[in-house]
């Protein structure tokens, strides 16, 4: 029995050196943590139970056979984060890169399939050279295994994928099609063909980390929501996000206790300036609104016309979307509706309320936004909103102009309660837009049409730039006071706490994509 302990314990410290302890240096080196080490940092203390520690490649070809790693460059197992259960796979970048085998993709499939079966949140760490060279096809199945699993799990249990080494070629479809991806600045890089093929193709010069590090894609493609200066604030970014969510869509978030106060807040009447051309930071109303404990902004450095993100509002867990007047009036544009949508079909999918502040002129105008389809990208975020039966609440805060008004979570499109601050304007358009079409005879015959324009427009602004047109017709529910907006979204999510809402039958609906 002995000699059988000493053995089992032999194979299992050599599974932990993972590539050994040179290639570990060599990852130190280069500021990034082991898989180990870093799944150490991610888990409670002590929860980690590996799975499949012993699992070895089974190629031959290419002097494969004398080359074996226990664990085959991927550390799989579950473990808790805040006393939760999740799955999580971290590739370990010192056995043959992390590049993935046939057996690689069966482990991360593994756990996969785990999370499914008990419904909770998988989380992968990414730090690959992509498909194992030597294996070739077996290798490509093994991430179609995968990217299958991504599909099947979307909606049904929360996937985070955390980039934190190379990231390249078809293996970047497996994070793109989880709920969300962090980057570490500097370490990582995501690209479907890499510089040298770029060169070649397109003559273009450009870096890895120009081309795909962290900061490209948070702020030009948007395909990472979160960047994080090194390893460990990656880790720590995902413990705060998995903070939000609930173990699977038949659950809600884990509430935080609460007890409630007079919840009025004095400084939402000091916001939003009196010329209605003045811009503001929504972030200012949100952070008024919400709990101490911060707003956690997801996709911030992307389309920062609009806001989105996670807060707490009396211990609960919401999903806020909101324009932002400050970059670019608050326009809705392509990149601002698609980032709304996806973030909207999220909460969606995970029982998170949301709450939508409206500041809106309207949609950006341009050939730019024509071109680059702002009807079908624009139709995306009216479809999300629309679709979503999660509890929906709105408040509109300045601005709720033409089309916008209707995507912005309206009525209409089956939001719950609609409220709207005493200074909103509700209108097709901008009253000086307005006048000049619909008072155009009168202004060009007038004696003096400048003053005749002001006249009209301050004519057109008395008479909708208000809510209470709309008030008037119940498409508001109520017009608050700013100071009160606390109070009465604690109230209004706990009046929607039970809120059932069902979709027409039907196999999937046809989101315009
Ligand atoms: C097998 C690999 C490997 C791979 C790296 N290694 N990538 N082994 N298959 N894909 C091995 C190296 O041979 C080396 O082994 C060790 O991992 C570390 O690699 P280095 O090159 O020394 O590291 P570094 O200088 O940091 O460079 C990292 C790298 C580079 C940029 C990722 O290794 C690289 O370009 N690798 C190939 C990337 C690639 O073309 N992958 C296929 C993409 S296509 P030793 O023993 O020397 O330490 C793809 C298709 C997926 O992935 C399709 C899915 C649908």
């Amino acid at each position: 029995m002995k000699e059988n302990i000493r053995k089992l314990e032999d194979k299992i410290a050599q599974a932990k050196l993972g590539g050994g302890q040179k290639r570990i240096e060599t990852q130190h080196s280069k500021g990034k943590l082991t898989a180990r080490e870093r799944i150490h940092f991610l888990l409670d203390e002590g929860s980690f139970e590996e799975l499949g520690a012993l699992v070895t490649h089974r190629t031959k070809d290419f002097g494969m056979g004398k080359q074996i790693f226990y664990g085959d460059g991927v550390v799989t197992g579950y473990g808790t984060i805040a006393g939760r259960k999740v799955c999580v796979f971290a590739q370990d970048f010192t056995v043959f890169g992390g590049s993935l085998s046939e057996t690689h993709a069966e482990k991360i499939c593994k756990v996969m399939d785990m999370a499914m079966k008990i419904g909770v949140p998988i989380i992968g760490l990414n730090d690959s050279g992509g498909a194992r060279i030597q294996e070739g096809v077996r290798s490509l199945g093994g991430y179609a295994d995968i990217f299958h699993r991504n599909v099947m799990a979307s909606g049904v249990v929360p996937q985070i994928s955390a980039i934190m080494g190379p990231c390249a070629g078809g293996a970047v479809y497996s994070p793109a099609m989880t709920d969300f991806t962090l980057m570490v600045e500097n370490s990582s890089y995501m690209f479907v063909t890499g510089p040298n093929v770029v060169k070649t193709v397109t003559n273009e010069a450009v870096s890895s980390e120009e081309l795909g590090g962290a900061m490209t894609h948070a702020t030009k493609s948007g395909v990472t929501h979160f960047t994080a200066e090194n390893d460990l604030e990656c880790i720590a970014q995902i413990k705060e996000l998995i903070g939000f969510l609930p173990q699977n869509c038949e659950e809600v978030p884990k509430p935080l206790p609460y007890s409630l106060n007079t919840e009025i807040r004095e400084k939402l009447e000091t916001i939003v300036p009196d010329n209605s051309n003045q811009p503001y930071d929504m972030r200012h109303i949100i952070n008024e609104i919400i709990d101490d404990s911060p707003f956690f902004e997801v996709h911030k450095h992307y389309a920062e016309n609009i806001v989105v993100g996670f807060a707490r509002l009396a211990g609960k867990s919401i999903g806020i979307v909101a324009n932002q007047p400050m970059i670019l009036a608050g326009v809705l544009d392509v990149n601002s509706s698609k980032k709304a949508a996806r973030f909207t079909r999220f909460c969606d999918c995970f029982n998170i309320p949301l709450l939508v502040l409206v500041d809106v002129p309207g949609f950006l105008p341009g050939t730019d936004q024509e071109w680059n389809g702002i009807i079908t990208n624009g139709a995306k975020l009216l479809y999300a909103l629309s679709e979503a039966t999660v509890p929906k609440v709105t408040v509109i805060t300045r601005k709720a102009y033409g089309g916008a008004y209707d995507v912005m979570n309206s009525k209409h499109i089956g939001a719950d309660l609609n409220y709207a601050w005493p200074g909103a304007e509700i209108a097709v358009m901008g009253a000086k837009g307005a006048s000049e079409i619909i008072f155009r005879k009168e202004i060009i015959s007038a004696e003096d049409p400048e003053a005749k324009l002001k006249e009209k427009e301050e004519e057109y602004a008395h008479k909708f730039a208000n809510p209470y047109s709309a008030a008037e017709r119940g498409f508001i529910d109520e017009v608050i006071l700013p100071k009160d907006t606390r109070r009465k979204l604690i109230k209004a999510f706990a009046l929607l706490e039970n809120k059932v809402a069902h979709l027409p039958k039907k196999k999937h609906g046809n989101i315009p994509l």
